[in-house]
């Protein structure tokens, strides 16, 4: 049977990482590889229920919990008496920094949307997606959500009214080293200053421009000198363990650049190749493994793919 007319279906939802360096709230890429999936089944019967396959201990309350609020928002623009129960199984760690709230969000909405005929745009998608992120981080943000349901890197040119940009890259290979810590986005958000002094805007804006250029022209001396924040880093660094050694041995490795990923405690950096890639891992892997702190890595490249459904 196709996608279309069944009332059941699995869906992978993606990991990601969201601000990429300079681009805080308004840039975020899909990875390759890392994804939750969720099995959801249409009911004709109105609302939500969510069953939790892993042990995370996420709240089953539709209003409480991310693919629920996700879920309610897409059901209020169905005229029809229809609801689904979801199984979620995360495999993206909560509190993690790559995205694990947003993957529930999104992948909830596509697998939803797929067993309505495919009925609403991917951009109706990001909103209804958005109040699930908004339940995870008292925020909505898309920077997680676009590249989940997009695939590979987009911008969020603007989010009133909504504004997505998919942006073209050339091959690019990603690090990510989760400390086995737990950092709150709505916490992390919380310690951001809420004004900037206009020399700080000046060199981020002009590194966000620098990035999209370099990502579009396949410039990765540009990319790399792009990938500077002066801005949201220099205050949540405080917040990564060792984050300055970290990122120091990153780049002696040959990364083009990297940062925190998201909110963190995930932290990610770019190169070229794999090799270069794996050298890396090993370099943040050494800095971790002197202190006493669980940590985890990936090597992967950036997804072209958001959510697939099955
Ligand atoms: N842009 C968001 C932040 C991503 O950094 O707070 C995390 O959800």
């Amino acid at each position: 049977m196709s996608a279309l007319n069944k009332n059941e279906i699995t869906v992978f939802a993606p990991a990601t990482v969201a601000n990429v360096v300079c681009g805080f709230d308004i840039l975020g890429f899909a990875l390759d590889g890392l994804f939750d999936k969720m099995l959801i089944r249409k009911t004709n019967k109105k609302g939500v229920t969510i069953i939790n396959k892993d042990d995370y201990n996420l709240p089953t309350q539709p209003d409480k919990n991310v693919i629920g609020a996700a879920l309610l928002a897409l059901l209020e623009a169905v005229p029809e008496n229809i609801g689904f129960i979801v199984e979620s199984t995360k495999i993206i760690k909560p509190g993690s920094g790559i995205g694990s709230s947003a993957a529930s969000a999104a992948g909830a909405v596509v697998g939803a949307n797929h067993l309505l005929n495919n009925r609403f745009s991917n951009q109706e998608l990001v909103e209804f997606a958005l109040c699930g992120e908004a339940v995870a981080s008292g925020s909505k943000h898309a920077d997680n959500i676009a590249p989940c349901i997009y695939g590979g890197i987009t911008l969020i040119r603007s989010t009133t009214p909504l504004d997505i940009i998919s942006i073209p890259s050339p091959t690019l290979y990603v690090t990510i080293v989760h400390p086995q810590i737990e950092v709150k986005t709505s916490e992390a958000r919380q310690i951001l200053k809420k004004q900037i002094l206009l020399k700080d805007a000046i060199i981020q804006w002009g590194n966000i421009a620098g990035l999209i250029a370099g990502l579009m022209k396949s410039d990765y001396d540009l990319i790399g000198r792009s990938l500077v924040d002066v801005i949201v880093e220099p205050v949540r660094s405080i917040l990564i363990p060792h984050f300055d050694e970290i990122k120091q041995k990153s780049m002696e490795a040959g990364a083009l650049g990297g940062g925190i990923s998201g909110s963190g405690p995930s932290v990610f950096f770019l190169s070229k190749d794999e090799k270069t890639a794996k050298t890396i891992e090993k370099a943040i892997s050494n800095v971790y493994k002197n202190i006493n702190i669980d940590f985890n890595t990936h090597v992967t490249t950036i997804s072209n793919r958001g959510v697939k459904v099955q």
